[in-house]
């Protein structure tokens, strides 16, 4: 597996923390030359340090995904640097919980900008590289099982998991009708341990409660480095679904159940 991804270049952004900074450090220790993207300079500068006290060459840029610009520069700063692109990690995102109804219009944008429209400025900037440099790549998006079951007072977070899961299979699809050596995944994690709840604006009632028990499965979460071999493995595969929970298979296959037998939906606490 690791000569397959030495001298390789790997474009990683949220890396600073959680899933993103465990991408970072098995990235390099399969010897890949990295590009790490996150909107927090101070973790971001001491990741990268710790990486090339390592022996990985990495290029560390505070970039906010939200921006299409930033992302733009991104790329640019990465050609400059290693004249490519082989892997592009779009995995920055942030939690929220809450009803569809009660969220504030800011909250809602908000999840939209990282979340989504992050992930559409990653592929809008680094696509047409990769297409135009004509040589094996692939495309990494993490969404999330929110991506795949709807859980209630998660209103924003599964609707931009839901999309990004969409808008990976659109990619993946768009892809092979050009025949382009470009190959795509989407990673539908269930509970990795990460700081990803220290991003929520945390809601009243009902939001209160789940956030509460999102927490406490989250800290006993997966750890980063377990998820990131798996993930690696996937991409070594050209594996497209990335469902490191088997777990949660069972909430999966009953919601895809019920939409092929017409039933209403059931909400399964296992879900969490
Ligand atoms: N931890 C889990 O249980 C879990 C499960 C499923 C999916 N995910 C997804 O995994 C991804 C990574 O999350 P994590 O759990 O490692 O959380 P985390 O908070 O530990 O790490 C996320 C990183 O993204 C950065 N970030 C946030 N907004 C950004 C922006 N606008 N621009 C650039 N960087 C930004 C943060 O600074 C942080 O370093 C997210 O997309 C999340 O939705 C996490």
């Amino acid at each position: 597996m690791s000569e397959q991804q030495a001298g390789r270049v790997a474009v990683i952004t949220g890396a600073a923390s959680g899933i993103g900074r465990g991408l970072a450090e098995h990235a390099g220790q399969l010897g890949m030359r990295l590009v790490l993207a996150d909107r927090d300079p101070q973790r971001l500068t001491t990741l990268a340090g710790e990486l090339r006290s390592r022996g990985s060459e990495v290029l560390a840029r505070t970039t906010d995904v939200a921006s299409a610009a930033e992302m733009e520069a991104l790329r640019d700063a990465a050609l400059k640097r290693f004249g490519g692109v082989d892997l592009l990690f779009n995995n920055a995102g942030v939690m929220q919980t809450g009803a569809s109804w009660e969220l504030s219009e800011s909250q809602w944008r908000r999840m939209l900008d990282i979340n989504l429209l992050g992930v559409i400025n990653g592929l809008r900037a680094f696509v047409p590289t990769l297409l135009e440099q004509g040589r094996p790549a692939h495309v990494i998006n993490t969404a999330s099982m929110a991506g795949l079951v709807a859980s209630p007072f998660l209103a924003a977070y599964t609707v931009t998991k839901q999309a990004l899961v969409a808008l990976s299979e659109v990619l993946h699809h768009e892809l092979a009708a050009l025949g382009a050596p470009v190959s795509v995944s989407v990673l539908c994690p269930g509970p990795v341990a990460s700081r990803i709840m220290a991003s929520d604006q945390a809601g009243a009632g009902a939001a209160a409660a789940l956030g509460a028990q999102l927490e406490q499965s989250i800290r006993e979460g997966m750890p980063a480095e377990e998820l990131a071999a798996l993930v690696f493995q996937a991409i070594d595969e050209k594996r497209f679904w990335i469902l490191p929970h088997p777990q949660f298979k069972p909430a999966l296959q009953a919601r895809t159940q019920s939409i092929l037998d017409g039933t209403n939906p059931v909400f399964q606490l296992a879900e969490f």
